[in-house]
């Protein structure tokens, strides 16, 4: 039988990130998705802060960039299977070189932004289906080595009380998500984190296990299309990432081989 090995370290920005471990693991259990913006502009406070966080994710210079857009058309965004976005302010596409991790690390550098924004009470929503993609030159320059990923819209919208977000949470339940028993209470909360994360067309195709004190997630099975599940999983892996920090069992993501995608050596288990 072949042995895994592990491999490098997956994502370069994964340490300085961690200093917002705790507020973005907090901010994951009121972050849902809105679709109905009330079509006000961004303030200049949101607006400079959103900027300064883009620049912070690109300065981590691993493949990704993110780029804010304001005061797009409302043409931009159709439905794709899903209620039509309306109101919708300004967004941030999320640009990736032609790289084999690009869509992971969309996804984990991209829920970054997401947790980081729900923090400042903007809402959000990730967007890859209901975008037209052939009007996106209107308003962003893609480098030749650079694809478009996918987005994240925001704005400003409805509230809901921590309440109503849980009740209207629909997730998976944690054991087909997590293979094996979750005697552990702080693992059980780390898989808690993760089971809110969001998923395009809320699949959560993600399925993690314990190995060798580690937790492993298992590599995507469906590769391409417009919803690559390694987006998805990326997602989920900053939510254990964050999870992970403020439950006092910090960890850091490695490539791995075999089914594995990666394994997470959590300090404290
Ligand atoms: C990568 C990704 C792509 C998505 N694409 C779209 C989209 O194109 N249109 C849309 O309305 N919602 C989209 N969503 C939102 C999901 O449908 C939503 O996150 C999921 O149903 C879970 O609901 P919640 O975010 O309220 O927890 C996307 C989510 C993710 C993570």
């Amino acid at each position: 039988m072949k042995r895994e090995t592990v491999k490098p370290v997956f994502f370069k920005g994964e340490t300085a990130l961690r200093t917002e471990a705790e507020a973005g693991y907090a901010a994951s259990f009121v972050r849902f998705s809105t679709r109905h913006y009330s079509a006000e502009p961004i303030s200049a406070p949101d607006r400079e802060a959103v900027d300064a966080l883009a620049v912070r994710i690109n300065a981590f210079d691993d493949g990704i960039r993110a780029v804010p857009v304001y005061g797009a058309a409302p043409e931009l965004f159709e439905s794709f299977g899903y209620t039509k976005l309306s109101g919708v302010p300004a967004f941030l596409a999320i640009l990736g070189k032609r790289e084999k991790f690009a869509d992971v690390k969309a996804g984990f550098y991209g829920e970054a932004l997401c947790l980081a924004l729900t923090r400042r009470n903007l809402k959000t929503c990730w967007v890859s289906g209901s975008i037209k993609k052939q009007m996106l030159k209107e308003y962003i320059e893609i480098s030749r080595d650079e694809r478009f990923l996918t987005s994240i819209v925001f704005g400003y919208g409805e509230n809901r009380t921590p309440e109503a977000i849980a009740e209207r949470r629909k997730r998976k339940p944690l054991d087909r998500i997590f293979a094996g028993e979750l005697t552990d209470e702080r693992t059980r909360k780390l898989m808690t984190c993760v089971q809110n994360a969001p998923s395009a067309i809320n699949r959560q195709p993600w399925q993690y296990a314990k190995e060798s004190g580690c937790l492993a997630v298992r590599k995507p099975v469906i590769p391409g299309g417009p919803f690559p599940e390694a987006l998805d999983i990326g997602i989920s892996m900053l939510h254990a990432t964050f999870a992970g920090e403020a439950l006092g069992m910090a960890g850091v993501w490695k490539k791995a081989d075999g089914g594995n995608l990666a394994v997470f050596s959590m300090s404290a288990v």
